[in-house]
C-alpha cells in the first residue's frame, strides 16, 4: 500500500490552475520531497492529501484512505507552511493541547513533550510563552508539534524555513532517525542542497506539472558522461578517442582529466580498451553528475513563479523592462 497516492490530480481555484494532472506515489518509510518554484503548486498537494481544499478532479489517498478522511488524517502529523501558534500558549500547553487533540492520554504527553522538545533543540525553553521565542524556534516547535502523536506520516512544508545552518542539520539528522524508525516523511522545500543530502526520492513541479520524478541518484545522473585521468606523465590520446566516434575534451583547470561523452548506444568500454591497448594507465574514472540545484534550474530557467511563459512572452516589451 501506497502512503501517499495520486492519479491525475486536478485543482483550479477560480481561474487558476493549481495543479494539472500530478500523479505520483510515495512507499513506506521513504523521505519523498515536493520541489518546485512559488506558486507551482506543492502546498495545494498537500492541503488536498489532508482534506483542508478539495480537489477539483482525479484521485488522492493518503495512509490507503481517500484524502481528507478523517482516520488516516490522525494518523499523519502536519507542520503548515504559515503556521501561527496562539501567543498566549507556551511551548510546553501547545503540545500538550496538541496531543490531547490527537488522543494522547495525559500520563504519555507528560512523558513525551519534553522528550520531543529536547529533540528539536527548544526544551530549554519550553515554559516561555511563544510570543517570546524566535523564528526558528517557532519553527522548531511546529516540527515537534507535528511529532507529537508519533503519527505514521510526517507531513512538512517548509520544515527549515527561518532555522540557522546549524538547526538545519539538526532537523535533517532528526527525519533521518524518524525514517530509521519506520515515520514516512513527505516534505516541501526550496533548499535543494538540503534535498539531496536527505530524501529517498523527489518530485518536481513546475506551474501544476510534475516534470521530473525519480530517486535523487537517477535525476542527477549526467548519462554517459565520464571523467578519465591517466598517470602523471601520460599523453592522452584524443584524437583516436574522438576517430572511435566519442566526443573528448581536456578539462582546463585539472591536471590531466578528460571528458568523455557517449553517443546513444555506445559503452565506456572501447575507450577503456584503447587505452590499455596503448599502454596509458588509468587513475581516474567517475561517472558525471550533477547537483539537484543544476537539474532544478536548467528545468525551471526563464519561468516566473506561477506565470506560464506564454503569457510572459505575450508581455509588452519596452517601456524601460
Ligand atoms: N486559496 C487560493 N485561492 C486562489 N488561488 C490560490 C489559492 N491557494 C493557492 N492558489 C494559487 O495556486 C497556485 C499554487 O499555489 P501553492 O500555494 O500550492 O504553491 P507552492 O508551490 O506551495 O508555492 P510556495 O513555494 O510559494 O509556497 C498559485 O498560483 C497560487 O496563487
Ligand atoms: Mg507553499
Amino acid at each position: 500500500m501506497a502512503v501517499i497516492e495520486t492519479r491525475d490530480l486536478w485543482k483550479t481555484y477560480g481561474r487558476i490552475e493549481a495543479l494539472k494532472g500530478v500523479s505520483l506515489r510515495v512507499e513506506k518509510g521513504q523521505i519523498y520531497g515536493l520541489l518546485g518554484q512559488n506558486g507551482a503548486g506543492k502546498t495545494t498537494l498537500i492541503k488536498i492529501l489532508l482534506g483542508i481544499v478539495r480537489l477539483t478532479h482525479g484521485e488522492a489517498s493518503l495512509l490507503g484512505a481517500p484524502a481528507g478522511d478523517v482516520g488516516a488524517r490522525r494518523k499523519v502529523g502536519y507542520l503548515p507552511e504559515d503556521h501561527a501558534f496562539p501567543n498566549y500558549h507556551t511551548g510546553y500547553s501547545l503540545m500538550d493541547y496538541y496531543g490531547s487533540l490527537y488522543g494522547v492520554s495525559a500520563a504519555e504527553r507528560k512523558k513525551r513533550i519534553p522528550d520531543t522538545l529536547e529533540q528539536v533543540g527548544i526544551a530549554g525553553r519550553m515554559h516561555y510563552k511563544i510570543k517570546t521565542y524566535s523564528k526558528g524556534m517557532k519553527q522548531r516547535l511546529g516540527i515537534a508539534q507535528a511529532l507529537m502523536h508519533e503519527p505514521d506520516l510526517i507531513i512538512l512544508d517548509e520544515p527549515t524555513d527561518g532555522v540557522d545552518p546549524m538547526g538545519r542539520r539538526e532537523i535533517r539528522e532528526l527525519m533521518t532517525v524518524l525514517k530509521e524508525r519506520g515515520h514516512t516523511i513527505f516534505l516541501n522545500s526550496h533548499l535543494l542542497g538540503e534535498v539531496e543530502l536527505i530524501c529517498d526520492r523527489v518530485a518536481i513541479l513546475q506551474q501544476g506539472k510534475l516534470v521530473r520524478e525519480g530517486t535523487i541518484a537517477e535525476l542527477t545522473k549526467t548519462k554517459g558522461t565520464f571523467i578519465l585521468g591517466l598517470l602523471s606523465g601520460q599523453v592522452f590520446p584524443l584524437e583516436a578517442v574522438a576517430k572511435l566516434g566519442f566526443a573528448v575534451l581536456a578539462l582546463p583547470g585539472t591536471t590531466g582529466h578528460f571528458e568523455v561523452t557517449l553517443n546513444e548506444g555506445q559503452t565506456i568500454e572501447p575507450v577503456m580498451k584503447l587505452l590499455s591497448a596503448s599502454g596509458l594507465t588509468v587513475t581516474h574514472i567517475v561517472e558525471k553528475k550533477q547537483s539537484l540545484e543544476d537539474v532544478f534550474i536548467t528545468l525551471v530557467e526563464g519561468a516566473e513563479p506561477g506565470v506560464d511563459r506564454k503569457r510572459r512572452r505575450a508581455r509588452p516589451v519596452g517601456g524601460g523592462e
